[in-house]
């Protein structure tokens, strides 16, 4: 029988990648805290995008899955959010209208502060401090105290959290969004980029289309479609403290919903059955990722379906398959038959970032060519096994980084250092994000007329 869950059952299971906090008073005190502060977001909304993560198990529309891979307390601007905005906004157009169908817009944002590590210590020059696990739980300056987990952080991060949803519900409702102004997103480097001219003649079709039918009456005065866009946040649910401070229950249906984002995903480090992560996501009722690594066994995998979707609902999980590009041939198959076989509904996403992280030059980065093969070879798999290719989840910017290397202007692992960024693992920029999104675009066109592609990948 299962024990009966609550916000703090976790508690009472083993767990992975938690910080240790030289004094857990302090550390309980934030918690209480934040657990009398207004939610960030609703319990509907998180129903609405498990509606929309339900289409998309059906192949009815497409996940648009991004952001940092760590936010952070230094580079919360205005422009930074309006940046990265415009160019998932750039994307989803492209996505859109190459699947067809609807895009399901969801940030890596708003909440994606805290980082699960390989390692628990870092050394520099035979000199060894706690790593550091995101900026809701230490510094990345590599000194000592800024290195010690500090609780007063978890508060900081809910109001970065709130401010900079506030501002994604101005973009995605208040004007920003309107499908009218589709000329003007593309602004700065798309503009100016290897792109340029096929995301101009996108938009010139759009605002033929948008004439077309506002000279049928159909405008974005009286159409919201036109008008606004829905934009959901997500992030790792990794420090569960934090999260269970903010579980809360709704008041129409009395289901309890992590209210720290819309979506919230458990990472591939701490995945396990019967520990900490999973339990705490088996009781909420928002849409559940799970990071899907080579280390997964189908059978695991089943088991993890049985606990967090055991009424087996369309859009309560999303598998966010994650093996690099000379792996996923391998490892995906054995997963999608083991699930097709159970008749489980699942949407199947490919992050093709975290199984193709290299060093060189002293940087992590991931080479482009290879994030391109691992997307073409999870289209290749998906359609060979008969589900649907759900969607995409990756880390990018809005900025003009060289955190990447290749892309349509080629970075070098030379050009590494120049723009190089990041808080935790290497970003696409936005020239190489909208380049994603037009492979992608081209593969879900092929997957709808029946077609196979081959785009030129040499990872
Ligand atoms: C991440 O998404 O930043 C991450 C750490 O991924 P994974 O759990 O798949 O390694
Ligand atoms: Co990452």
């Amino acid at each position: 029988m299962t024990r009966q869950w609550t916000p703090s059952s976790w508690r009472d299971k083993p767990i992975c990648q938690v910080p240790s906090y030289p004094d857990p008073e302090a550390l309980r005190a934030a918690e209480e805290r934040i657990a009398t502060w207004p939610p960030l977001v609703f319990a509907g909304e998180a129903r609405a995008l498990r509606t929309s993560l339900g289409e998309v198990c059906e192949g009815r529309a497409f996940l648009l899955q991004g952001g940092d891979c760590a936010e952070s307390f230094s580079e919360h601007g205005a422009d930074n959010i309006r940046d990265f905005f415009r160019v998932f906004l750039q994307m989803s157009i492209v996505l859109t209208c190459g699947a067809s169908r609807p895009v399901v817009k969801v940030g890596r944002i708003a909440g994606q502060f805290a980082k699960p590590r390989s390692a628990d210590f870092e050394t520099r020059d035979g000199v060894s401090l706690p790593s550091y696990r995101g900026d809701i739980i230490n510094g990345i300056e590599f000194d000592e105290v800024a290195r010690v987990p500090d609780p007063e952080r978890l508060r900081m991060a809910y109001r970065q959290s709130a401010a900079t949803l506030n501002l994604l519900r101005a973009f995605a409702q208040g004007g920003y969004s309107n499908l009218e102004n589709v000329h003007e997103w593309m602004l700065e480097f798309v503009a100016g980029s290897p792109q340029a001219d096929r995301y101009q003649e996108l938009a010139d079709r759009i605002s033929e289309s948008m004439a077309f039918m506002s000279a049928i009456g159909i405008n974005a005065k009286n159409n919201p479609q036109i008008r606004e866009t829905s934009f959901y946040t997500s992030h790792e649910a990794l420090l569960l403290g934090y999260e269970e401070a903010l579980t809360r229950t709704d008041s129409t249906t009395g289901e309890w919903y992590a209210t720290s984002g819309h979506m919230i995903w458990i990472g591939d480090r701490t995945r396990q059955r019967d520990h900490a992560h999973v339990e705490f996501c088996r009781g909420v009722h928002n849409p559940i990722g799970i990071k899907c690594g080579p280390s997964l066994e189908p059978d695991e995998l089943l088991s993890l379906i049985d606990v967090l979707n055991p009424d087996n609902m369309p859009g309560r999980l999303t598998l966010i398959a994650r093996f690099g590009h000379d792996r996923v041939e391998q490892f995906l198959p054995r997963l999608i038959r083991a699930v097709e076989r159970e008749g489980r509904k699942v949407v199947w996403s490919c992050d093709p970032m975290h199984g193709n992280t290299i060093t060189a030059n002293g940087y992590k980065t991931r080479p482009f060519q290879r994030i391109l093969a691992e997307v073409q070879r999870f289209f290749d798999v998906t359609k060979a096994e008969g589900v649907h290719p759900g969607g995409i989840h990756i880390e990018m910017t809005g900025k003009n980084v060289t955190e990447c290397t290749g892309g349509a202007r080629d970075i070098s692992e030379d050009n590494l250092s120049d723009r190089y960024h990041t808080h935790c693992d290497p970003r696409l920029n936005a020239e190489q994000a909208v380049e994603l999104a037009f492979l992608v675009a081209e593969l879900l066109k092929n997957d709808r007329a029946g077609t196979a592609t081959r785009i030129a990948v040499n990872g």
